[in-house]
């Protein structure tokens, strides 16, 4: 592992807008809020997952009861997925985002203000530095990062 890998581990995490708040029309709303916040944009897309890439993604919940509704909703329409740069990414983020469910989200976080339920809660925010690394290489190659 080189030094920028270590580096960067504890400084990005990996979110993804999710359908029905894309749908909903939040996304430039919650972006601007990720920025005011101080998260730097180190990449960015929109695309439509494959019920195959989403059961990819989540396959550390395999085995939860809502795995299969979870990446069946994942994959009904597109979603933005961005790796954003602070210090200390991944706990800010979750701070910034609120409980995963939005019914037990604090008022002003993300969630609390764009969530439909606890599958539909508007986004996904990584869970450790390790999984922030593997989810940000699951979205965009070195070249897509800036
Ligand atoms: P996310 O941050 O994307 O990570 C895993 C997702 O699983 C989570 O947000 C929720 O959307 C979903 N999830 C977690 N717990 C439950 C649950 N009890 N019922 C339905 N979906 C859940």
């Amino acid at each position: 592992m080189n030094y920028k890998k270590i580096k960067n581990m504890s400084n990005i995490t990996l979110t993804m807008v999710k359908p029905t708040a894309l749908k909903k029309g939040y996304a430039g709303k919650i972006l601007a809020q990720i920025t005011e916040a101080g998260f730097k944009i180190q990449a960015l897309k929109m695309m439509r997952l494959s019920l195959v890439e989403a059961e990819k993604f989540y396959e550390v919940h395999r085995e939860r009861p809502f795995y299969g509704e979870l990446t069946e909703f994942m994959s009904s329409g597109p979603i933005i997925a961005a790796i954003l740069e602070k210090e200390n990414a991944v706990e800010d983020y979750r701070k910034l985002i609120g409980a995963t469910n939005p019914e037990n989200a604090e008022e002003g976080t993300i969630r609390k203000q764009f969530a439909t339920n606890i599958q539909e809660n508007a986004v996904h925010g990584s869970d450790c530095d390790d999984n922030a690394a593997d989810e940000a290489d699951f979205f965009f190659s070195k070249k897509e990062r800036y």
